[in-house]
């Protein structure tokens, strides 16, 4: 099976929701998202992957409902340098979820994607910053 191209898919969710990657289209309302449910800075951060040529629109994916996004994360290509050794890893940042649409398991269907592209790019470790107990849910330690 190709992996990168099924790590791309569109898959429905329950209740009609979509997941799939982000495109040109989706970015207000992404920043829009960040910026509500984290920090006005998350929009900046989220423009500046999506728009670097090593990175672009597939390092993001949303769950739209319809036309509205209602839930963003984005898979950053990362290095871990253990002594001489360089380790490819996969980050995921700039998470959020509409709060009318929270505890539907959006984030968790955005973090499945995450590790399967993550796979797919041949990162051997993930690294994560942040909040310890919320992330543990998705393996991490
Ligand atoms: C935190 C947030 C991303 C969760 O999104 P969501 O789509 O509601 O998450 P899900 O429904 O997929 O929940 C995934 C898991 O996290 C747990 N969870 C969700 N919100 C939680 C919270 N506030 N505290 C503790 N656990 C929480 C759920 O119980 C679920 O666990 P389970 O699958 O084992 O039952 C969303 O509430 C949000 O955008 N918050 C503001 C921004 C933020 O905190 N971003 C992440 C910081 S890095």
């Amino acid at each position: 099976m190709n992996t990168t191209r099924a790590a791309c898919a569109p898959r429905e969710l329950a209740g009609g929701l979509v997941l799939r990657e982000a495109c040109p289209g989706d970015l207000e309302q992404i920043g829009a998202l960040l910026a509500a449910r984290g920090a006005e800075e998350d929009a900046l951060d989220h423009r500046l992957v999506v728009t670097d040529p090593e990175a672009g629109w597939a390092a993001c994916a949303v769950v739209v409902d319809g036309d509205r996004v209602v839930s963003t994360a984005t898979l950053l290509d990362e290095e871990v340098r253990v002594g001489d050794v360089r380790l490819p890893a996969g980050q995921v940042e700039l998470v959020a979820t509409d709060r009318a649409y929270e505890g539907r398991g959006l984030v968790r269907a955005l973090i499945g994607w995450a590790h399967e592209r993550s796979a797919a790019r041949g990162h051997v470790i993930q690294v994560m910053i942040g909040i310890p107990y919320f992330y543990r849910l998705f393996g991490y330690e």
